[in-house]
């Protein structure tokens, strides 16, 4: 599709021929499988300043944690026993040599008891190629780093100055050349943002020919300064949005694997079933512990997930790897 015709469909031209042509890719090519990752928020701490974000490190009203080993593998043990495919471990960015040096031991952990049996995802922030390195041979398969936005005006505008979009494009080039399965992915319905702004976000993703992929709806968050800013678009409007972004990347990457997004379902409360029926074929029920949880806030409101999903066959013991991903 060229970028007129993504505009055509993201203005809601044919929704109904948009989701009925999703749905029919998604079952020709990754089939009605829904795989589940077990998410696991390590830590709220965070050294980045994303004006969008409420664990911002100025946000002083957050209570920082940190994971302990012991917490961690009862969450990784969890996902194994209920017999999910893989986890994610996600946490605010740090790049300490300790921070380094706990991840690629609590990667040799569960690999050395899972093996290849628990696929293992990690979305940490931008690295140094050393620890991508390091964490990948401690046993990660996959690294999620969204860009955010592809647009450089629109990527300054929401983060602040020094942050660079080019940067974050190479550690995806990087992260795919080390042999991860590389994730990434937007935020949709942000203020300043453009519906043209979106088509060039899947171009982009289509151009970076990422394995996974991961985007939902932007929430304001109180605490954080671009929630002054007011979006053009209303919470409905960018749920619609989402759900038109999952299908045309469907359509467009048809072997990878779309994750439906907590911030989806925040916003709606079936977000999460709209998003598997629009081509989205991963789910991530959080596993962080309750008490934590709600300090993993990244934006108001934000929930954890259930996993009642009809009609789709959820695949239990599975590790479900992008059929895109060539190794
Ligand atoms: N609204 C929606 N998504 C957000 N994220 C961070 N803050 C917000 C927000 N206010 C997303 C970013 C980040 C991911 C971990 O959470 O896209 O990459």
């Amino acid at each position: 599709m060229n970028k007129d015709e993504i505009i055509e469909w993201l203005l809601g031209c044919d929704d109904d021929a948009l989701f009925e042509r999703s749905a029919q890719i998604r079952h020709q090519t990754v089939g009605d499988k829904v795989y589940l990752r077990g998410l696991i928020e390590l830590s709220n701490i965070c050294s980045k300043d994303c004006l969008y974000c409420g664990i911002r490190k100025s946000n002083s009203e957050v209570e920082r944690y940190a994971l302990s080993k012991e917490q961690i593998m009862s969450a990784v043990d969890l996902a194994a026993e209920l017999r999910f495919g893989s986890v994610v471990l996600q946490s605010g960015e740090q790049t300490s040599p300790s921070f380094v040096d706990f991840i690629d031991n609590i990667l040799r952990t569960i690999s050395s008891k899972y093996g290849e049996s628990l696929g293992i995802t990690i979305s940490i922030g931008e690295q140094s190629e050393g620890v991508y390195r390091r964490w990948r041979s401690a046993g990660a398969h996959r690294y999620l780093l969204r860009m955010e936005s592809s647009s450089d005006e629109l990527y300054a505008k929401i983060h602040p100055a020094g942050y660079i979009l080019s940067e974050r494009l190479d550690a995806l080039k990087l992260l795919k050349k080390l042999g991860y399965q590389v994730g990434s992915g937007v935020m949709i319905g942000l203020p300043y943002q453009t519906i043209e702004d979106l088509a060039d976000d899947l171009i982009a993703m289509r151009k970076l020919d990422i394995d996974m992929c991961g985007m939902g709806p932007y929430i304001e968050h109180s605490a954080a300064p671009l929630s002054k800013i007011e979006t053009a678009y209303t919470p409905e409007e960018r749920v619609k949005l989402t759900l038109r972004m999952i299908a045309l990347l469907r359509i467009e990457m048809p072997t990878i694997n779309i994750a439906a997004t907590t911030a989806t379902e925040t916003l709606d409360i079936n977000g999460r079933v709209k998003s598997i029926a629009a081509g989205a074929n991963v789910m991530m029920p959080n596993l962080t512990p309750l008490d934590m949880r709600q300090k993993y806030c990244l934006y108001n409101g934000k929930t954890s997930t259930n996993l009642e999903i009809e009609n789709y066959n959820i695949e239990y013991g599975e590790r479900g790897d992008s059929l895109h991903y060539k190794g």
